[in-house]
């Protein structure tokens, strides 16, 4: 089936909803998405949303452009990050209108916390900038652009999974996918194509990322030869329950939790000594990393204690009711009572399709855009969070980009035409599946899924080293050769979930060579990037944006320079 829009968002999280919303002022827009939209993983998001409101003491959008630049080890674009610092506080009040049923404090006002590498006074002390709705900001704004999108007439395409983006001639002009309760073919056909789609965290076995977090944007984008920026910047967020990676929100500190390590001492004031528990997250998981490599974890265990016994009942039920839940849920144990075992989980891709602030994805290290291509959100890399990511930075980037990318989007549709698809475009999908299911291999997804994940965890993680960087890089394409022979037991075309999941995996296996490729060519050490054999950061080197290539002869990095309008590199400490 051939479905016409003027815009395509591929991807139903909060920066694919907020920019169908934007550009449905004036375009036909559709939102397809491989999960039920509402499942998206933007629903996960915890903490709050980051913006210099001050509604609980001082603020402005200076410090909050100067710690994120710094949060990011400055390799984050300066003049990116001075949009996103400048939109923030318009973007909470788009939100409030919009329905948000944001936390309030004694005033009436939108409360705010604490948030990791948030500060005052250009990093004099921790200030209040996250507004939050409880621990479910993620899920109250979703909930919220769900409903305006069904208000404004947004047509969502759920369960179509998207294997191909459609050219003509140099122009995006479409996705191609199938309906995954059928195996239909669903070809989109449109002015404009958004990629929204998320993050990868699935390439690792343990992460904070829902199931759906599998790459596609990604790869979709490799796959038209469009380059990667920074991918080795993978955030390990400190906090995740020890064997299962589900995310305990760093509100959990801003609220007074503390870390404690095996001999009960809250060990982060030796790491950072002014922000201690909310140091940004690359340095806090180094350190967890460190106590646990010194012997100071939890009765020899691979974890540290987060301790939220001291914040109080009350307190706990009406800040963090949603953590509460899942340790009782998932581990038994009651936090008012008992400390929860944590360790780093995998949480975010800094990295991702290169856009310019408006949204347009770039192919080279000068900025040329592909006309009617879009990204968007984590699948993204516009670059505002550099090397590494402040917590409550990323919802903020989502609203601030989804609307400025909508903005772009619909000015593009005003002025264009539909370009003709491709001929055959239903036959790319069909062929596709066609194989697949026909395929006789011997190999089985969920092995060669457990191995990589297995990999990327023990090699390409919070510290990493050019031995170990090389035996993944030879694993991961060891894997992609053995992936050439899978073979499908389950040929049914009706919600057929092995075919899915093995697209997904090529997705991974594409991206995750990618990532072990950029963190191997790295040679320092910056945000969440760590390498033991270059520990140090090298400015005259390392400050520069990688971007990687797939070519006929394999994988390629060229380079380009970081954006840096204010504030220039110094040595980083909390
Ligand atoms: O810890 C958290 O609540 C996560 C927030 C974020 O990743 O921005």
């Amino acid at each position: 089936m051939i479905h016409e829009y003027d815009v395509v968002v591929v991807g139903g999280g909060i920066a694919g909803l907020y920019t169908a919303l934007t550009a449905a002022q004036s375009c036909r827009v559709a939102v397809v998405s491989k999960v039920h939209v509402t499942r998206s993983h933007s629903v996960a998001a915890q903490g709050g949303i980051a913006a210099s409101l001050g509604n609980e003491e001082e603020d402005n959008w200076q410090w909050h452009m100067y710690d994120t630049v710094k949060g990011s080890d400055y390799l984050a674009d300066q003049e990116a990050v001075e949009i996103l610092a400048k939109e923030a506080p318009n973007a909470i009040v788009a939100l409030e209108h919009l329905g948000v049923p944001f936390t309030r404090n004694m005033q009436g006002k939108i409360e705010q916390r604490r948030f990791g590498g948030h500060t005052k006074n250009y990093g004099k002390a921790p200030i209040k900038r996250a507004c939050y709705v409880s621990d479910r900001t993620g899920r109250a704004i979703m909930d919220t652009l769900y409903d305006s999108c069904q208000i404004k007439g947004i047509n969502f395409y759920n369960e179509v999974f998207i294997l191909k983006l459609l050219f003509s001639g140099e122009h995006c002009c479409g996705v191609a996918g199938y309906d995954i309760a059928t195996s239909e073919p669903q070809i989109f056909h449109a002015k404009a194509v958004v990629l929204a789609t998320g993050g990868s965290g699935k390439i690792f076995k343990t992460t904070s990322n829902g199931f759906a977090s599998t790459a596609d944007g990604f790869a979709l984008a490799m796959d038209s030869l469009i380059p990667l920026e920074d991918m080795e910047f993978v955030q390990f967020h400190p906090t995740g329950i020890y064997g299962l990676g589900i995310l305990i929100s760093e509100a959990a500190r801003a609220e007074g939790g503390v870390l404690r390590n095996g001999l009960g001492e809250s060990f982060m004031e030796h790491y950072a000594p002014t922000l201690k528990d909310l140091a940004p997250r690359d340095i806090i998981s180094r350190s967890i990393q460190t106590e646990l490599k010194e012997g100071r974890g939890v009765e020899g265990n691979g974890f540290v204690h987060l301790d939220l016994t001291q914040i109080g009942k009350e307190k706990l039920a009406e800040k963090l009711p949603e953590i509460s839940s899942f340790v009782k849920t998932y581990i038994g144990i009651d936090p008012t009572e008992t400390p929860i075992p944590v360790a780093p989980t995998c949480h975010y891709m800094m990295g991702g399709i290169p856009t310019d602030i408006n949204g347009h994805v770039l192919v080279n290290e000068t900025a040329g855009i592909l006309p009617g291509l879009f990204a968007v959100g984590e699948c993204a890399c516009v670059s505002v969070h550099g090397a590494n990511r402040l917590g409550c930075n990323s919802l903020i980037d989502l609203v601030v980009f989804g609307r400025r990318t909508g903005i772009s989007v619909s000015e593009l549709a005003k002025e264009k035409t539909l370009s003709p698809l491709p001929q055959q475009a239903e036959n790319i999908v069909i062929d596709k599946i066609n194989s697949l299911l026909g395929s006789l291999g011997h190999e089985h997804v969920p092995i060669l899924r457990g191995e990589m994940q297995c990999l990327m965890t023990q090699k390409c993680s919070v510290f990493r080293n050019n031995e170990e960087l090389k035996e993944a890089l030879q694993s991961i394409r060891h894997l992609q050769k053995r992936f050439l022979n899978v073979g499908l037991a389950y040929k049914d075309k009706v919600f057929n979930l092995e075919l899915q999941e093995t697209l997904e995996l090529s997705n991974m296996l594409t991206v995750a060579e990618v990532i072990v490729f950029s963190a191997l060519q790295r040679k320092e050490s910056r945000g969440a990037h760590f390498r033991s054999d270059y520990p140090e950061r090298k400015d005259d080197e390392g400050l520069r944006h990688s971007l990687v290539y797939l070519t006929p002869q394999g994988l390629k990095t060229i380079y380009k320079p970081v954006s840096i309008t204010r504030f220039t590199p110094e040595k980083r400490s909390y």
